[in-house]
This record gives C-alpha cells, sequence and structure tokens, in this order.
C-alpha cells in the first residue's frame, strides 16, 4: 500500500532522514517511535507529498508520490487522511465547520447538507453532537478536539490510510484510551492502513501491528513486539529503557476496535 525505498530528505543543508525504507500493507497498523527530533513527523510530510525527498521513492500502490505532478498528488492525498501533531483545528470555526471544512470549501452541498453529515460523523467518532456542534474547539477538552480532528480528516477525504502524528500526547488516560479505541475501530471497520507516531508506549503496544523505530534519522528497528522487546541494538535499548519495566503490564493490552 505504502513503501518507502531509500529515502533522504534533508531540510536545506541540514539532513533529516538517511536510507529510510519501510513499508504499510492494506489494513495495517505500523506505529512508528523515536527521540524528539529524529525526523518522524517529516515521514508523515513525505507520505502526504508535503516534502519531497532528495533521493529514493514513496510508493503509493505502487505509484511514486515524489515524482508525481502536483495535480496528482492532490488526487492521491484524497485517499490519505492526516491528524497533525497539535490538532490543528480552526480556532474561530465552531465544531460543524470544523468537521465539514473541506465540504465547505470544495463541494456546493448546503450548510444544512453538510451540518447533517457534520452530526452523523461526531456520533461516529464517539461525540454528542448535540452538546457541542456550534461550540468552538477551545471550549472543548483536549481529548474532544483530538475526537473532531479525526472526525475532519474522515469527512475531508475518503482515506484509505490514515496518519496520526502523536494523537494522545496531552491527553488523560481516559481520553487517551477512547482516542486509540476510535484509531483501532477505524482500522478493523474501515480496513484503513494506520501509521501512527507516539511517544507513549502504552498506546504503541496496543495500537502496532509492527513498530519502527526511527533514530537520528535513520531507522534502527522495523519488526513486532517480542522482537522489539528482545532487540539487541543499543540505540533501541536506549531509546526503550524508560519504558522497559511497563513492557509486561502493557504487552497484554490490545485496543479494542
Ligand atoms: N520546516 C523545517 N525546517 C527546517 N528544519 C526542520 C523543519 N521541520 C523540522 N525540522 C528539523 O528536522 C528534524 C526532524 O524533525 P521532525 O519534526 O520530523 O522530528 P520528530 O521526530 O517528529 O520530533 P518530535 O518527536 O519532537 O515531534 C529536527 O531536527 C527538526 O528541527
Ligand atoms: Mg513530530
Amino acid at each position: 500500500m505504502i513503501e518507502l525505498k531509500n529515502v533522504h530528505f534533508s531540510y536545506g543543508e541540514k539532513p533529516v532522514l538517511q536510507n529510510i525504507t519501510f513499508s504499510v500493507s492494506s489494513s495495517e497498523s505500523v506505529v512508528i517511535m523515536g527521540p524528539s527530533g529524529s525526523g518522524k513527523s517529516t515521514i508523515l510530510r513525505l507520505i502526504l507529498g508535503l516534502e519531497c525527498p532528495q533521493h529514493g521513492e514513496i510508493l503509493f500502490d505502487d505509484e511514486n508520490i515524489a515524482t508525481m505532478k502536483e495535480k496528482h498528488k492532490r488526487e492521491i492525498r484524497k485517499a490519505i487522511g492526516m491528524v497533525f501533531q497539535d490538532g490543528a483545528l480552526f480556532d474561530s470555526l465552531s465544531v460543524w465547520e470544523n468537521v465539514g471544512y473541506y465540504l465547505l470549501e470544495h463541494t456546493r452541498l448546503s450548510d444544512e447538507e453538510i451540518g447533517r453529515k457534520a452530526v452523523e460523523m461526531l456520533g461516529f467518532v464517539g461525540l454528542n453532537a448535540d452538546e457541542i456542534i456550534d461550540k468552538l474547539p477551545e471550549h472543548l477538552s483536549g481529548g474532544m478536539q483530538r475526537r473532531v480532528a479525526i472526525g475532519r480528516a474522515l469527512l475531508s477525504t475518503n482515506p484509505r490510510v490514515m496518519l496520526y502524528d502523536e494523537p494522545t500526547t496531552g491527553l488523560d488516560p481516559q481520553s487517551a484510551e477512547n482516542v486509540c479505541n476510535l484509531i483501532r475501530k477505524l482500522q478493523s471497520e474501515k480496513s484503513i492502513s494506520t501509521i501512527v507516531v507516539t511517544h507513549q508506549i502504552a498506546d504503541a503496544i496496543g495500537l502496532a501491528d509492527r513498530f519502527v523505530v526511527i533514530y537520528a534519522g535513520e531507522l534502527v528497528f522495523d519488526g513486532n513486539l517480542e522482537q522489539l522487546r528482545d532487540s539487541d541494538d543499543q540505540r533501541v535499548r536506549d531509546f526503550l529503557a524508560p519504558f522497559k519495566s511497563s513492557f509486561g503490564e502493557v504487552a497484554e493490552k490490545k485496543f479494542v476496535g
């Protein structure tokens, strides 16, 4: 479905990613972990075609996003939903305008019709539309904002792939669990391939079919939980050291779709 092959990327003179190769198959969930600044968000931006690699290929269904014309890229992007690191709702727009943003901008559907779709979507992401539909994002909790952002991504695209950049950062444990359950539900009910960047080891373990660890712009691990636990790569061990004690406990936990 998505394949990165020998991807190198620099911001100007600053090298950020070196020789990144991994793939995500249809309906698979891959979690990307790694220290701050290692290049995780950049990988998502490359997959979305927002940045272009200096070397290597990024394939979406065997087509190279990196060399595609902008128009074709926009078409591909309709199949990719993205939830950005900071949630990124529009502060001055109400919940329904946020969720229906793409439809308001790009279709001729009436406000009424878009409102109806927004209500339906809010229900799907587990929010009570009646209570929040006319509110501004600042009047919602962090967990609710994150779910509104996921709803917006779903209504903006017809995603076959969802990218989540730290979807649970800053949330209390209950809200984080709700968001993770929603991510799993989308993956299983709608067969959406999923890439999640997270620092939360419990979430990672609950969400991942496979793990990728990025360290200083290099891919240093690609494998399942057992392999991750047993990895003898020092960089992987260093990164996981603070979480080691919680591994046993959280290993059993799987979010329900
Ligand atoms: N627009 C930009 N221009 C220049 N450098 C950038 C830009 N965006 C990110 N970088 C740099 O690229 C590197 C990788 O950044 P990236 O945001 O991908 O890291 P990350 O792994 O997502 O980190 P975090 O866990 O803190 O979100 C960092 O050194 C960062 O400073
Ligand atoms: Mg990031």
